[in-house]
């Protein structure tokens, strides 16, 4: 494909920049970011943090979202494919979703007391999730993971919890990503085991002997800078019968698939059965809610672990979350998000080989990561993304480059197709920057 003169200015904006950031397209995106820097330690921390997307080539505000689209603070309009980082499914600012939530913020949202959208929405949810006698909701994933972990101490009165390495499960000390902050004293009973790896496991628990409490698992490995990893043979299965032999309680982590694979926690998928599962993102359409389900044995631990939080009872996410939940049943997203995946995957796949730089894609097509088979450094790829990111007249897609994407229902063939031709081309813009 022949590049118009338009292109070659951008290219050669491109290259200016990467010599010598800040970036002309971003110029909003990094004023805000400059202020942000006085006011707000790392401007922007965390997930969001540009140290953690693409530093100056990327956008670093959003001015508003819509279906399957969002806009910078440039004015830049992106094809989407992290959707919140996992919470939209439904697509941004679905009409019903909101319907419900602005009707319920009529009525009251944070109030003295719940309201009774709490009890359809865990009645709902016990009767989705097979194992489960209980639900509790919070606001966050790691709201309910970290209470999860105190449940299974309450439950065994054991202290030991182990998990996988590498894995996220949010941000307390048991199992935030970085140091700062942390003592010695708040990992000294957490262990971990290598994903897939039985040998790695069991040595654990025969070290640990009657001394575990829990065991944190995700339905597949979905780390940051690695390929997802789905679980080998009987791994997950054998750590279950572990965990129900020596009386551990077994956690699922559900928070990043959950729903997208399944309606009924994504332990249906992997023929599991867990004591907790933990769910989250999916779950309200971008409002702000978390919940944990249990099995009948832990409703008794599960009483006696303190659980509250000022806005943890508020009706307006609850209200979006069964209007989400009711959507998701009556659409099939799960096989719908499902589809679009396999499309979106055989086109970057099929795009990679025409281009000679073949792509591996892992995890499910409803989460899935891709990268360069030919390198591990990342290098090429975040370039491929960043150009994608830049687009082509006003459209541009965003792919992140570390990060398992995100699909929502509202992603149409024609919204794959289009960030499809946009990968065409950066593929072809990026062949002939100079190596
Ligand atoms: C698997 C998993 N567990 C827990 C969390 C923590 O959730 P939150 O950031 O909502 O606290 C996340 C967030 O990305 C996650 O992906």
């Amino acid at each position: 494909m022949k590049l118009t003169t338009e292109d070659e200015t951008q290219r050669e904006s491109r290259n200016e920049h990467r010599a010598d950031s800040p970036a002309p397209p971003f110029g909003k995106s990094m004023e805000l970011f400059r202020r942000a820097a006085e006011v707000i330690p790392c401007g922007i921390y965390g997930h969001q943090s540009p140290a953690a997307a693409l530093p100056g080539a990327s956008p670093y505000y959003a001015e508003r979202a819509s279906g399957s689209r969002y806009w910078d603070v440039d004015g830049r309009e992106y094809i989407d494919f992290m959707c919140g980082y996992g919470p939209i499914v439904l697509g941004y600012g679905h009409p019903e979703v909101e319907e419900a939530a602005a009707r319920q913020r009529k009525d009251g949202d944070t109030m003295n007391h719940p309201s009774a959208r709490m009890v359809e929405l865990a009645e709902r949810l016990v009767d989705m999730v097979d194992f489960s006698a209980w639900c509790v909701f919070g606001k966050n994933g790691g709201d309910m993971t970290s209470w999860a972990i105190r449940v299974a101490r309450e439950q065994t009165r054991k202290k030991k919890i182990l998990r996988v390495a590498g894995a996220y499960h949010g941000i307390d000390p048991w199992c935030s990503h970085t140091p700062g902050g942390l003592i010695e004293e708040d990992r000294s009973q957490i262990h971990t085991f290598k994903w897939n790896d039985l040998e790695s496991f069991n040595q654990l628990i025969r070290r640990h002997v009657g001394k575990v409490a829990g065991v944190v698992v995700t339905p597949f490995h979905h780390p940051s800078f690695g390929d997802c990893e789905m679980p080998d043979n009987d791994f997950l299965q054998v750590i279950e019968r572990t965990c129900h032999d020596e009386g551990i309680v077994l956690i699922l982590d559900d928070i990043r698939a959950g729903f997208r694979l399944h309606l009924g926690g994504s332990h249906r998928v992997f023929g599991i059965k867990p004591d907790i599962i933990c769910f989250s993102k999916a779950l309200g359409n971008g409002y702000p809610i978390s919940a944990a389900l249990g099995s009948k044995e832990l409703r008794v631990p599960a009483s006696r672990v303190f659980l509250t939080g000022s806005f943890w009872n508020s009706a307006a996410p609850m209200a979006a979350s069964l209007k989400t939940l009711e959507i998701l049943e009556r659409d099939d997203v799960p096989a719908k998000l499902n589809a679009l995946g396999l499309r979106l995957k055989d086109g970057l796949v099929a795009l990679g080989e025409k281009y000679g730089r073949p792509i591996v894609a892992s995890g499910p097509p409803a989460t899935p990561f891709y990268r360069f088979a030919d390198e591990t450094n990342f290098r090429d790829w975040q370039q491929f993304c960043a150009i994608a990111m830049e687009g082509r007249n006003g459209l541009a897609a965003f792919f992140h480059p570390h990060h398992n994407w995100f699909l929502s229902a509202t992603h149409s063939e024609k919204d794959i197709d289009q960030a499809l031709e946009i990968a065409d081309q950066a593929f072809v813009t990026m062949n002939e920057l100079p190596r």
